[in-house]
């Protein structure tokens, strides 16, 4: 039992192809392990869902990956974490979750007395997990940004679009901020566009490195890390109807595994 356990697939979903900008971390220091990665294309963008929506997807993403015999199971989306992890926690008590959520602690640890911006999506934003993380490290030179419709942008992949949408929506703080929360999984695939668009010598923080330690611990902990010798698989699956769009998103999807960005 035991050691079919510890051959189980790991477990990762995002509501589109963001979060393998967080399974790019694990894969370099878990590279032994097979992945079931979930794009839920058919369901984006979370980011503007009610609540009770969110949790219903979640929980049948959950069902599914459970059934693909998951060991683990990792949210790779900020927005999902924050409004579906406790409960999510609560009902599957004996399979473990790890969650991203927006690296706001490492601003006050690393850079505290410096203009932030937290990107994220408004479900993130207005979550109670996050203004939790939020009133705990506030550093007091922070701007929340609701950063509607980008991860749907990212998703499309126009890179016209998303210069356009970003010289509109954070064009303000050119020059003016030094700390750049990436609090969606989407976000640091166009790290070097914002970057462009802030100017200046601004630092990001993503959360994606950390979660990776974070989940090889727990897998230690739990004696959970496979034995297998040789690269693992990583399986793609998008709930996209439309095989077009499925086909695309596959394509970038490994295309960004293997450190592509646009
Ligand atoms: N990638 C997701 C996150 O980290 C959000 C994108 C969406 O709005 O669906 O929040």
């Amino acid at each position: 039992m035991k050691k079919e356990a510890k051959e189980g697939n790991i477990g990762i979903f995002d509501s589109g192809i963001g979060g393998v900008t967080v399974l790019r971390e694990i894969v370099k220091i878990l590279p032994n392990e097979n992945y079931i990665y979930y794009s839920d294309s058919k369901n984006n963008p979370y980011g503007d869902k009610k609540k009770e929506e969110i949790v219903q997807r979640c929980e049948e993403l959950f069902g599914f990956l459970v059934e693909r015999k998951c060991k683990v199971i990792v949210i790779a989306c900020n927005t999902a974490s924050a409004v579906a992890s406790s409960y999510l926690r609560e009902k599957y008590k004996n399979i473990p979750i790890i969650a991203i959520e927006p690296a706001y602690k490492m601003v006050h640890d690393y850079s505290y007395d410096k203009e932030t911006i937290v990107m994220a999506t408004k479900g993130t934003i207005e979550s109670e997990k996050f203004n939790l993380l939020y009133h705990k490290y506030d550093n007091h030179k922070t701007k929340l940004l609701e950063c509607v419709g980008l991860a749907d942008v990212i998703e499309e992949g126009n890179e016209d679009k998303i210069k356009k949408y970003l010289e509109k929506n954070i064009g303000q703080y050119r020059r003016k901020v030094e700390n750049v929360v990436l609090g969606c999984t989407h976000y640091p695939l166009i790290q070097e566009e914002i970057g462009q668009v802030l100017g200046g010598n601004v630092k990001f923080f993503n959360g994606a490195s950390r979660l990776a330690i974070h989940l090889k611990d727990v897998l230690e902990e739990k004696d959970l890390i496979s034995n297998r010798k040789e690269s693992g698989k990583i399986e793609f699956i998008d709930s996209s109807l439309e095989e077009k769009t499925r086909t695309k998103k596959e394509k970038r999807f490994y295309k960004f595994l293997e450190g592509e960005e646009l």
